[in-house]
């Protein structure tokens, strides 16, 4: 019985330290150790290996990310869970990353900064946070974490999700009947969606045109859920007011696309937030020893619904 780490060396020693200490039962393989594939019963990794089908005995794959869509679960062996990361260290970046990015939009800190680079000194209104309405798409651990940080600054906050979710003192909407009402209540957007077929292209123009006017964009889910395209469209027309975006498709953008230097766009190289091996080594172990208990692991994918 074996776990393989699949990963880069310099994460691969950190958890090899907390494997060693903390499930010191387990051997643990990386790098180009020699293995028999028939040990291996947990593998880490960013995406599905193409020899998966060696490991005979495989239980779960582990993913490095919180996001499983690079998976493509149906490939996997039936038998074989999936398991998608969920560990301090994403949950506490992401919560950094919304907040600076809806402080940025929400202080108009876009306008501030062309105004300095044109040597212009000069007020711009300011609405406050009561005035400015927080819309969370995607109700999972990220977004409710993400809502616990926004809460203090007084956002009135409402969040939308595929199944039913109720949040203490967030305006909870669920299903596709309700996206055009919560739309239609948010001035900033904020995308925390898994990607998946339904969600696929999900930020189009129409719903651009169903958001507040004036509405702004924090797009920290997955590329392929963005049309590009609409997305210039709807800023340029001022049907929306700016957008910060840390996933594209593809990634990175080739040098001549326009999100590289539209003034109304704000673009990070899939930043936000990223796994941290301590922390995260602490969660698969965790996990390994719930599984060896006869428990779920904690983010076991659904089949059905790919997240
Ligand atoms: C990064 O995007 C992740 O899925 O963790």
């Amino acid at each position: 019985m074996a776990f393989w780490f699949n990963s880069d060396r310099e994460r691969g020693r950190i958890f090899a330290d907390a494997f060693a200490r903390d499930l010191p039962d387990l051997p643990f393989i990386m790098d180009s150790m020699q293995f028999d594939p028939d040990d291996v019963r947990y593998v880490l990794t960013w995406n599905a290996p193409r020899d998966l089908d060696r490991f005979k005995n495989l239980e779960i794959v582990f993913s490095i990310g919180a996001g499983v869509d690079q998976f493509r679960i149906e490939n996997l062996p039936p038998q074989v869970k999936l398991v998608r990361m969920v560990e301090d260290g994403i949950v506490r970046m992401m919560q950094e990353y919304v907040t600076l990015a809806v402080l940025v939009l929400h202080r108009n800190l876009q306008a501030y900064l062309a105004q300095q680079s044109e040597g212009k000194w000069q007020t711009l209104p300011a609405r406050q946070a009561w005035q400015r309405r927080i819309g969370v798409l995607g109700l999972g651990m990220l977004g409710q974490a993400v809502i616990e940080r926004l809460k203090p600054f007084g956002f009135p906050i409402s969040g939308w999700s595929r199944s039913r979710r109720e949040i203490e003192g967030v305006r909870c909407y669920h299903g596709p009947d309700t996206l055009g009402p919560f739309l239609g209540e948010t001035d900033i957007l904020i995308c925390l969606l898994p990607l998946t077929d339904e969600t696929r292209g999900i930020l189009d123009a129409r719903l651009f045109s169903a958001l507040a006017p004036g509405a702004a964009l924090v797009h920290v889910g997955r590329g392929a859920q963005l049309d590009h395209d609409a997305l210039i469209d709807a800023l340029d027309m001022h049907q929306l007011s700016g957008a910060v975006i840390d996933v594209t498709e593809p990634e990175p953008l080739p040098p001549e696309h326009p999100f590289w230097c539209h003034p109304k766009i704000m673009l990070t190289p899939h930043i936000a937030s990223v796994t941290q091996p301590e922390t995260a080594a602490r969660s698969v172990i965790e996990n390994i020893r719930r599984h060896r208990d006869g428990l779920d692991p904690i983010g076991l994918v659904d089949r059905n619904r790919g997240y």
